[in-house]
C-alpha cells in the first residue's frame, strides 16, 4: 500500500486513521517520500489555535519550484508541463516542457531580479490566462519574491486597493486580454490603478493583443524584451519552510478584502498530496482545471499541485460559450482530458444549452470529472454524470476555500461511493466537525451544524496580510480553540458531508465569493443613495444572484429609475467588477432596523425569495411598517 496514492476504500480508512492518530508521523513521511528539500525540517509541527499560530516543517529548507520543475527534469524534461489552449480556436496550441518551462521561469526571474525584486518583495500581478501567468507566478517564487495575483475581472478601484494593502512594488500585466469575442483594456485598468498607488515601481508588459497602449517612461516596460536579454538559468532561493510563498485576496462578510497569506512548504506538501488523489492523477494523463488562475483552485490545482505531480496541466485562456457552447468539450476531444475540474455554475450554464451540442464530440479520455466554488444541486449534478461522465467517470465534489489552500472535503475517485451533493469525506490529515448553537461539538451522524476544524492541516493560510487581530477574529473566535470555516454543514447517516452554504454575510454568486459589505459602501457613494443592503436569491445558472434594497435620498416620482439602476451597477463595476452587478434593485422607503440600528437581512433575505409566510417576529423592529411596503414592491 502506498500512503501517497490511495486506492481503495479501505486503504482510505487506514490512511485517514493514521492521520488523525499520528499526524505528524503520517505528514513527515508523505514530505520526506514526495517531496525534496535542501534540508529536512526539525520539527513536524507547532501549533496553537487560541493565539492562533501554526508552523509546519519547522527547519525546513526548500524551493518550491525545484519541486515543480527541476527534480522533473532529469526524467521528464521533454513532457508538457503547461498546455496552453488560447480564446481563439483557430490559434495554434503551445506545449510547454518541463525544459521549457525551467528555461521561462528562470529567465523571468532575472528578469524581477535586474527589476530590484529581492525576496520577501510583494509583486501584484493583473494578467489574463495567458502562460506568462504560470510563470510569473513560479518567478516569484525561484526568487522568494511573495506573488499576488489579482483576478483579471477585477476593477481599477478594486485593484488598487489590493496592491497598496500589501504594498507591491511591482505590477506584472499586458496590453490587454481576449475573453471570447470581447478585449479587455488591461494596462489601462492598471494605470488608472496606479494613480493611486505610490509604492508601484515598475511595470511589466506582456505583449498578448497587440493593443496601442502607453508606456509610462522609467516605470513600464515591455516584458519580451528584456526576456530576450535574461539568462535562463536562475539558482533558487533557498527558502525556510515558513517563509510566505503568496497573498491571494478574499472578500469578508466586511470591509476590506481579506489577504490571505500562505506560506511554503505545508502548502506544497498538501496541494501536491491532494492533486493524486483527488484526481487520481497518472504519469501520461492530460488534466484541465477551468478555473482562473486569479481565485485559489488555480493557484492550488492549475499551477503548485499538478506541477509538484510531473502532471502535464491545460491553461484555458477563453469561456466556455465561444465561439459556441461546445468549446469545452471540443478542448476534451482536442487534448484527450483525462481529468476535467470546473464550477457548478459552468455546468448549469452548459446544461441549459442542451445534449447535442455535446454529442458532436468525444469524451471518452475523460475519466475523473471535479466540481469546486459553491455548493453542486442535484439536477447539474446528474447531467454533469450522465452527459459528461457517461455514469462511468466519478464526480468529486471537493469542499474547500481561499484559506484552506487544498481540497478539504472530498472523494477519492474510484474508491468513495458517491452521493449527489455529498462533498462526502474529510481528506487524509482534515478533522472537520460540526457545532451546534451552544458552541458545543456535535456528536455522531445525521446533524446540521457550523462547518469548524479542530486540528491543523499543512495548507491552511497563516495569517491575513497586515492583520492578524482580523485573522483570529474571523477564524478563531466565533468557536474558541477550532477554525470555524463560514460553512453551515450537515453529516448524513455515513459520515459524509453536505456543505449547505455561508452561514454569513458572503454570498457566492457564480462561483465567486462576494461580501455584501463592500457592495454596500460602493452602492452608498451615489449621490441619491441614502443606504442600501444587499441579499442573495437562488439563480438557476450562477446559483445565487444579488438582489438589493436601496433608500434614495428623494423617492420623487420624477427620478428615472431606469437611469438610476444602471447607474447603481456602473458604480459596483467601477469598485469591485461586473461580477458583483445587481440582478434585481427595489427602491425602499426605509430598510427593516433592530433597535440597535442593524439592518435586519433575515428579513430582506425572506422577502426577496418569496418566502414571507413565516418572517418571524417584526415588532420588535425599529421600524415595522417599512415591511409592508418592501413586501407590496418586491421584484419578480
Ligand atoms: O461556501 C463554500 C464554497 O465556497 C467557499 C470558499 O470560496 P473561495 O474561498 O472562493 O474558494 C472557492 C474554491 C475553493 C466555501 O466557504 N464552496 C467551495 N467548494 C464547495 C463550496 N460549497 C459547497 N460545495 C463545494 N464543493
Amino acid at each position: 500500500m502506498s500512503q501517497y496514492h490511495i486506492k481503495h476504500l479501505e486503504e482510505y480508512y487506514q490512511v485517514y486513521r493514521k492521520s488523525v492518530n499520528q499526524p505528524e508521523t503520517f505528514w513527515a513521511e508523505i514530505a520526506e517520500e514526495h517531496f525534496v528539500w535542501r534540508k529536512k525540517w526539525d520539527k513536524v509541527l507547532e501549533w496553537d489555535f487560541e493565539k492562533p499560530e501554526v508552523k509546519w516543517f519547522q527547519g525546513a529548507k526548500l524551493n518550491i519550484t525545484e519541486n515543480c520543475i527541476d527534480r522533473h527534469l532529469q526524467a521528464n524534461g521533454n513532457k508538457t508541463a503547461i498546455l496552453f489552449e488560447p480564446n481563439n480556436p483557430d490559434e495554434a496550441s503551445q506545449h510547454i516542457s518541463y525544459n521549457d518551462l525551467h528555461n521561462r521561469v528562470a529567465k523571468f526571474a532575472n528578469v524581477l531580479k535586474s527589476k530590484g525584486i529581492k525576496k520577501g518583495d510583494r509583486v501584484c500581478i493583473y494578467l489574463p490566462m495567458i502562460p506568462e501567468l504560470a510563470i510569473s507566478v513560479l518567478a516569484c517564487a525561484r526568487i522568494g519574491a511573495i506573488h499576488s495575483v489579482v483576478f483579471a475581472g477585477f476593477s481599477a478601484s478594486a485593484l488598487s486597493t489590493r496592491i497598496n494593502d500589501s504594498d507591491c512594488k511591482m505590477v506584472i500585466t499586458s496590453d490587454g486580454g481576449y475573453r471570447g469575442a470581447k478585449t479587455i483594456d488591461l494596462k489601462g485598468i492598471v494605470d488608472e490603478a496606479l494613480e493611486s498607488c505610490p509604492g508601484v515601481e515598475n511595470v511589466l508588459v506582456a505583449k498578448r493583443i497587440n493593443s496601442d497602449i502607453k508606456l509610462k517612461e522609467g516605470r513600464d516596460y515591455w516584458l519580451q524584451p528584456l526576456l530576450d536579454e535574461a539568462n535562463d538559468h536562475c539558482e533558487a532561493e533557498i527558502m525556510d519552510a515558513e517563509d510566505p510563498l503568496f497573498i491571494l485576496y478574499t472578500s469578508g462578510s466586511t470591509g476590506m478584502p481579506k489577504g490571505m497569506l500562505h506560506s511554503t512548504a505545508g502548502y506544497m506538501v498538501y496541494t501536491g498530496y491532494t492533486f493524486k488523489n483527488v484526481f487520481q492523477y497518472e504519469n501520461n494523463d492530460v488534466y484541465w482545471c477551468t478555473a482562473d488562475i486569479g481565485w485559489i483552485t488555480g493557484h492550488s490545482y492549475i499551477v503548485y499541485g499538478p506541477l509538484a505531480n510531473g502532471a502535464t496541466t491545460v491553461m484555458f485562456e477563453g469561456v466556455p460559450s465561444y465561439p459556441d457552447y461546445g468549446r469545452f468539450w471540443e478542448i476534451v476531444e482536442k487534448h484527450k482530458i483525462n481529468q476535467f475540474y470546473t464550477a457548478p455554475t459552468a455546468i448549469r450554464a452548459l446544461a441549459k444549452e442542451g445534449v447535442e451540442i455535446i454529442e458532436k464530440y468525444d469524451l471518452s479520455s475523460l475519466k475523473v470529472l471535479g466540481s469546486v466554488g459553491e455548493p453542486i444541486n442535484e439536477e447539474a449534478w446528474h447531467w454533469y454524470n450522465d452527459n459528461i461522465g457517461k455514469r462511468k467517470s466519478p464526480i468529486v465534489d471537493t469542499w474547500w476555500q481561499t484559506e484552506t489552500g487544498g481540497v478539504m472535503i472530498t472523494p477519492i475517485p474510484f474508491s468513495t461511493p458517491t452521493k449527489p451533493t455529498y462533498a462526502t469525506l474529510p481528506f487524509p490529515g482534515i478533522q472537520p466537525v460540526l457545532m451546534g448553537e451552544n458552541g458545543e461539538e456535535l456528536d455522531g451522524n445525521q446533524v446540521e451544524g457550523k462547518l469548524c476544524v479542530k486540528f491543523p492541516w499543512p495548507s491552511m493560510a497563516r495569517t491575513i496580510w497586515g492583520n492578524h487581530k482580523r485573522y483570529r477574529e474571523t477564524y478563531f473566535s466565533a468557536f474558541r480553540g477550532y477554525y470555524f470555516t463560514g460553512d453551515g454543514a450537515l453529516r448524513d447517516e455515513v459520515g459524509y458531508y453536505r456543505i449547505t452554504g455561508r452561514v454569513d454575510d458572503v454570498i457566492i454568486v457564480s462561483g465567486h465569493n462576494l461580501g455584501t459589505a463592500p457592495i454596500e459602501d460602493a452602492i452608498n457613494e451615489h449621490p441619491a443613495v441614502v443606504e442600501s443592503a444587499i441579499v442573495g436569491f437562488p439563480h438557476d445558472i450562477k446559483g445565487n444572484a444579488l438582489y438589493g434594497y436601496v433608500t434614495l435620498k428623494d423617492t420623487g416620482e420624477g427620478r428615472n429609475q431606469y437611469n438610476l439602476r444602471n447607474e447603481i451597477n456602473q458604480i459596483i463595476t467601477e469598485h469591485i467588477g461586473p461580477i458583483a452587478k445587481l440582478d434585481k434593485i427595489q427602491f425602499t422607503e426605509g430598510l427593516p432596523k433592530t433597535r440597535s440600528g442593524k439592518i435586519m437581512r433575515r428579513i430582506l433575505r425572506k422577502i426577496a425569495t418569496h418566502d414571507t409566510s413565516n418572517l418571524g417576529d417584526t415588532s420588535t423592529l425599529l421600524n415595522p411598517e417599512v415591511v409592508e411596503g418592501i413586501m407590496a414592491n418586491v421584484i419578480e
